[in-house]
Parts: structure tokens; sequence; C-alpha cells
């Protein structure tokens, strides 16, 4: 059996594929010829409230931690929390400077608030109802760690400086948020089961997050699909977007 340790470094190794698609996708929104400041307004109204869903599903994990929760773990959930209603104000932000007009956030959660396919929350719901902390860990480890490779592939692809600082902010806070599911995972895969475990549920989290991309950024090209094909096989179940 593999050190918890090795694991998990072979886990991150695993990711590898679906970042790479994901930087794809994200580099071939931001290059369309047609990309319209309503367009990428609409964009980031999505990102906005996906930042909002995060602070508020993280906020209710910190308020139903068990009361013997070490308070280091429980520091680190509650910053997380902090950080993503950050990443709100930093969202909004930007689409003030996009657009040149005040952000109403009543009139945009009436038209984005409510959470739908392509909205990355849409999975933290899906995986809580397991109420299995292993498969948070993987969560954890996996999802932030994509989103922060997709902030700083636009912070990359970002035109100005404001835009650009603000989307790096966010891409090194969801490495932070990675980094806590990584810990998270070294100490519960010291088992077989817990390796096998781990690594079934996050190749079901790879197909959730391809969906993800394809809705939110980019539909997939034939190079990306057969990118997750050679990498990840057949998927398990009927997918709402192309393989
Ligand atoms: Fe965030
Ligand atoms: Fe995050």
């Amino acid at each position: 059996m593999k050190s918890a340790k090795q694991f998990v470094k072979d886990l991150r190794e695993d990711f590898q594929t679906l970042f790479d698609i994901s930087e794809k996708q994200c580099r071939m929104y931001f290059s369309q010829p047609d990309l319209t400041k309503e367009k990428m307004a609409d964009f980031f109204k999505v990102r906005m409230f996906n930042e909002r869903w995060n602070m508020v599903e993280i906020s209710k994990k910190v308020s139903e931690l068990p009361v013997d929760t070490p308070a280091d773990e429980a520091k680190l959930l509650a910053k997380q929390a902090f950080d993503e209603a950050e990443h709100f104000r930093l969202v909004c932000e930007v689409l003030e400077h996009i657009t040149g007009e005040p952000v109403d956030l009543n009139q945009f959660n009436e038209t984005h608030g409510q959470p739908r396919p392509g909205y990355g929350v849409m999975l933290i719901k899906k995986y809580e109802a397991h109420n299995d902390p292993l498969i948070l860990a993987v969560y954890q480890f996996l999802v932030e760690g994509q989103g922060s490779h997709v902030w700083a592939t636009m912070a990359d692809c970002a035109f100005d400086d404001f835009i650009k600082r603000r989307y790096a902010k966010i891409a090194k806070d969801e490495k932070f948020h990675m980094s806590i599911g990584r810990m998270q995972l070294e100490k519960m895969c010291e088992t077989p089961e817990a390796q096998e475990k781990a690594l079934r549920v996050a190749r079901e989290i790879y197909w959730d997050l391809y969906e993800c991309h394809s809705i939110a950024l980019f539909p997939p090209t034939e190079e990306i699909k057969s990118m997750m094909r050679n990498a990840y096989g057949e998927p398990p179940r009927q997918l709402c977007v192309e393989i």
C-alpha cells in the first residue's frame, strides 16, 4: 500500500488532465472574437453568485462542526468562508469595472442568484449529501484546486491590471482551500479502503467538473473529448454535455 502522502501526491497527478482541459476551455472562452461586454458581464454574474453560494455553503458547514472538532480545523474552515465572502466582493468589483455601472445585487439576484448547472456549488450540495468527511476532503482538494487553476488562467487572460490583481488573489486563496483538503486526505487515506474510495469519488467528480466547464466556459472540442476519454475512460453515467 502507498503511504497516505504518496497517495495524495499521485491523486494530484491524476487530476492534471482535467486541470489542463479546464485551462484550455478557459482560454477558448476569453479568445472568442465575438466576446461582447454583455456576454462577459453575464459570465461574471455567474462567477459572482457562485462565490456567494460558496460562502453560504461553507458557513453552514462551520455552523455544523461537531463540538470536538480541533480548533485549528474549525479556524481553517471559518477562514475559507471569510475568503469566499471576499471573492464575492472582488468579482462584484470586476463586474462594475467591466460594465462601468454600479452593480444592482437585488436585480442580478433575480436573474442569476439561483444555483444552476455550471455552478460549482451544485457539487458541494451533491457531495455533501453523502455526509462523509473523506468525500468532502476529496471535493475540497479537487474542486478548490481546479477553481484555483481556472482563476489563475483567467488572471493570465485578463486584459487589464485591475482585473488581473483580483483574479490572482482569488486563485491564491483557492489554492489555500485546496491545501485544507490535502491535509485532511493525508490524515484519512491511511488504509487501502480509504485510498480506493477517494480515487473512485475523485473520478466521479472529474465528470461533474467536465460538465461544469463545458457549460460555464466553453463546449468541448474533439481534442478535449479525447483527452478526457484517454485519461479517464468512459463516463460512469449519462452526461448533460457531449463527450
Ligand atoms: Fe472562492
Ligand atoms: Fe474556495
